[in-house]
């Protein structure tokens, strides 16, 4: 059979069931759809990266089904612990003090998500651990306690620290909150005082105690202004509870609110895009990793429980992502480091676990970046001692404007508590 005849066989021959691929018509309409299939996609891909891409870090969200990954990014110079870290106005995350080996750090230094890099800033003029960080509003950081009552200013445009007015008390395993107006209150750590820095004076002002002292508890700044906090442990590891109070910044009056279900201490809250506070994992009274989680519900002033964690875990991190979800990352239960991530879907109340860091991490930082990606750094790795790897979690990509961030500025972090002395066979 010639090319003729089989060209002929094939498109009259219409009784025998002909192999469709082989005939030419059908080749040029099939090149023609897969052409066309690849420039769709390529048009779409271009318009969703270029076009679509919010450039508004405060409008975003609508998950398509890309998955999530974690990619290593580059060492921090020095290996730290219950180090601290926050997002500057600049886009760029400082990182701070921490330990290493024991001793605690005094130096900081910058991420850079542009390079990857890490470079060397400003030292702070004392060593700091379980101290705490605030974004002020004229964009520098004001540094508070870590074993001392001496507080200090970071100038991002300058790369320097400058020493200001010390605290009224010594603290470390504290909070510090940025308040609507711009102050910063700053509670408890080993005490039940609190006190209130004013960016304007410089000056630190006692305001009232609360109920209870309070050390490694968590503090959250409602959407209605006021300051929720819950759990911690009376002493170190002495007395942990379920209790919490609200302060209310116009009355500077702390009152007692619902328990929790669960005591708590080196737990982690979230302000959720609805304005409910979820909080998550920790240790109880009985030395149990706790999984079970419970959102606060401003408005109720109550709390609900809602899923849990697929595992226990203290000393891990909690970001909200642009999506609303909330990623927690590492921590600990019992002697085990973990390097598993889980996702909290506020629309659910179902935790799904995510994908595993390249790492264990206990002890580190999560910071979330302007592209929605989150920077995890540091913490103790596997042989139990600090380490200065970092990587990023990259979000999924995300397109549309629904979700307003505004109500929950990155506007202060507290490192997770150090001392891990429950482990008396050294892990
Ligand atoms: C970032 O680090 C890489 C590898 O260490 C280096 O080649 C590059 O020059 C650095 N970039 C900057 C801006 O420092
Ligand atoms: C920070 O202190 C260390 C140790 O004293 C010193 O080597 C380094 O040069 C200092 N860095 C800056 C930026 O001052
Ligand atoms: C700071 O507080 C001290 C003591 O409370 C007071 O004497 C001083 O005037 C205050 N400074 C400013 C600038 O408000
Ligand atoms: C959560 O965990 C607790 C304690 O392990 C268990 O009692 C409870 O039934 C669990 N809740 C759900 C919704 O799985």
């Amino acid at each position: 059979m010639d090319t003729q005849s089989e060209w002929n066989q094939l498109v009259f021959d219409t009784n025998k069931p002909a192999k469709w691929w082989h005939q030419r018509r059908a080749k040029i309409i099939g090149i023609s759809f897969v052409i066309f299939v690849a420039l769709t996609i390529s048009v779409v891909l271009i318009l969703e990266f270029s076009i679509w891409s919010p450039k508004n870090s405060y409008s975003t969200t609508t998950t398509t089904a890309q998955p999530s990954v974690w990619r290593s990014t580059g060492n921090m110079n020095t290996q730290r612990e219950g180090h601290v870290a926050i997002l500057l106005k600049n886009g760029k995350v400082l990182v701070t003090g921490g330990s290493d080996h024991g001793s605690c750090a005094f130096s900081s230094e910058l991420y850079d998500l542009e390079t990857g890099n890490w470079t060397i800033t400003g030292n702070m003029s004392i060593d700091r651990c379980e101290h705490t960080m605030s974004i002020l509003t004229n964009g520098k950081v004001l540094v508070a306690g870590g074993g001392s009552g001496t507080a200090e200013i970071y100038d991002p445009s300058f790369g320097i620290w400058i020493r200001t007015v010390r605290m009224n008390e010594v603290r470390h395993g504290h909070t510090a909150s940025v308040l609507t107006d711009g102050k910063v209150l700053v509670v408890g750590g080993g005490t039940d005082s609190a006190e209130v820095y004013d960016p304007s004076t410089g000056n630190w002002t006692s305001t009232n105690s609360m109920h209870t002292q309070r050390y490694d508890h968590i503090a959250t700044v409602l959407t209605n202004g006021k300051v929720l906090v819950a759990g911690g442990s009376e002493l170190d590891y002495d007395g942990i509870m379920d209790s919490c109070e609200l302060y209310d910044p116009l009355t500077e009056m702390w009152t007692v609110t619902a328990k929790m279900s669960h005591r708590r201490m080196q737990h982690s809250a979230s302000v959720l895009t609805n304005g409910k506070v979820l909080v998550t994992g920790g240790l109880d009274d009985m030395r149990r990793y706790v999984k079970i989680s419970e959102l606060y519900d401003p408005l109720t002033e109550t709390w609900t429980i809602t899923g849990n964690m697929s595992f226990p875990r203290a000393q891990h991190t909690a970001s909200i992502l642009r999506n609303g979800k909330i990623l927690v990352t590492g921590g600990m239960t019992e002697s085990l480091i973990r390097y598993s991530t889980e996702l909290y879907d506020p629309a659910t109340g179902i935790w799904m676990v995510a994908n595993n860091m390249n790492h264990v991490r206990v002890l580190h930082t999560a910071t979330e970046l302007e592209n929605g990606n989150v920077l995890v750094a540091g913490g103790d790795g596997r042989d139990n001692s600090a380490v200065n790897s970092a990587e990023l979690y990259i979000s999924p990509k995300t397109i549309s404007a629904t979700i307003n961030k505004k109500n929950n500025p990155p506007n202060s972090h507290k490192a997770p508590m150090t001392k891990r002395t429950l482990n008396k066979d050294g892990h």
